[in-house]
Parts: C-alpha cells; sequence; structure tokens
C-alpha cells in the first residue's frame, strides 16, 4: 500500500480507488472469513442507531460480521489499515482515533440505497473505507459502488472487483451499492476521530 499516493489522492480530491493494494494471500483469508458459514457469524445490518435503528432489507441488503484483532486473518487486515490510520495522521493531520470495519455480505438482488456514513448527530467516522472480495465479477453482475458530491453528481463508479478498495471522506461523498445480480463481498470500514 502506498500511504503517501493515498495522502495526496485524498488531499487532491477527497477519494482514491486502488485496484491491487493487498497481497493475494491476504486477499484469499479475508475472502475465506467472509463466507457465512452457517454457524450465525453474520447478522442483518442495521441503518441509523438508538431510537432510530432499523432493519429494512430494501434499503440495505447486506449481513455483516465485525472484524476482530482475535483472529489472525482479521488481525492482518486490521494491522494494515492501522498502519495507513498512522501514516494519514502523520501526512494529513486527520486526527484519526480508530478504525472498525464488518464483512458484509449482499445477497443477489440486493444493495444500499443512497446515504452517508456519518450517522446522524454522530460526526465521528471521518474516512470510509471498502475492500472488494469478488473473483470474475463482470460488468453485468452490477453491485458497483457510486460516489456523489455533495450536490448530487455522480461522481466515480466502482467496480467491485477483487483487491479493488476504494477510500472517501465520510462526509463529502454520499454513495450507493447498485443491486447486485450475484452474491457481492467485502469488507467495509471507518476511520474515526474520537469523541461522540
Ligand atoms: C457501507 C457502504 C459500500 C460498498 O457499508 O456503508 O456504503 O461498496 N458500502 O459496499
Ligand atoms: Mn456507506
Amino acid at each position: 500500500m502506498n500511504i503517501q499516493e493515498i495522502a495526496d489522492q485524498l488531499a487532491h480530491s477527497g477519494y482514491i480507488v486502488l485496484e491491487s493494494p493487498l497481497e493475494d494471500t491476504l486477499l484469499n483469508q479475508l475472502l475465506a472469513r467472509c463466507k457465512d458459514d452457517g454457524c450465525s457469524r453474520f447478522q442483518a445490518a442495521h441503518i441509523g442507531r438508538g431510537a432510530d435503528k432499523k432493519q429494512i432489507a430494501s434499503i440495505r441488503g447486506d449481513v455483516i460480521s465485525w472484524l476482530t484483532d482475535t483472529h489472525s486473518t482479521d488481525a492482518a487486515y486490521l494491522a494494515l489499515m492501522e498502519k495507513l490510520r498512522l501514516g494519514l495522521n502523520e501526512k494529513l493531520f486527520l486526527g484519526l482515533f480508530d478504525y472498525e470495519c464488518h464483512y458484509a455480505i449482499y445477497r443477489k438482488g440486493t444493495g444500499y440505497a443512497k446515504h452517508s456514513d456519518v450517522l446522524s448527530g454522530k460526526k465521528n467516522r471521518v474516512l470510509s473505507s471498502v475492500l472488494y472480495l469478488n473473483e470474475d465479477w463482470q460488468t453485468d453482475d452490477g453491485g458497483e459502488l457510486i460516489l456523489y458530491d455533495l450536490a448530487g453528481a455522480a461522481l466515480k463508479t466502482v467496480s467491485p472487483k477483487f483487491g479493488t478498495m476504494a477510500i472517501f471522506l465520510s462526509e463529502s461523498f454520499p454513495h450507493e451499492v447498485l443491486i447486485s445480480q450475484r452474491i457481492r463481498r467485502s469488507i467495509a470500514g471507518w476511520f474515526r476521530v474520537s469523541g461522540n
């Protein structure tokens, strides 16, 4: 992962799409972890928080499982993102405090309607990241991530191909996941500042 390149792009345009920042060995281990083995490790994702917390499959169709330091594969990815966190703090003075991420599986026929990653009343998500784990993804499979600017113009379309990673400023880019024609796997994560 070239941290200088990521920092430069983030400073310049607020987002970056990297085609293959990780090694295949780790990607394959992450893919193995992003499979629901029937042990209920994956749970339906929710929207909002507190009293507003809802689970509406028509808005958001993924099931998720948070990465933890106790599993070696998760720990390897968290360590990489920790390096990125420290590097970005050094270069961009973002004051990023921590990073949290979850595996996500979208069933065929689901997506995630346009939204912002900054939860209402909660401003601590600063930088969003998504790593895609889909081998042989075809254009017809859909499931693209679309980044918008704050005026609503579509800026960037990202195909969820194996190893591709998107990083963007959480507050500046509303985004959506188009309906996927195939099961779609990813790791979505957030660098946060401390506070409310
Ligand atoms: C999210 C999200 C994008 C993607 O989980 O908040 O926007 O491409 N994911 O999976
Ligand atoms: Mn999002």
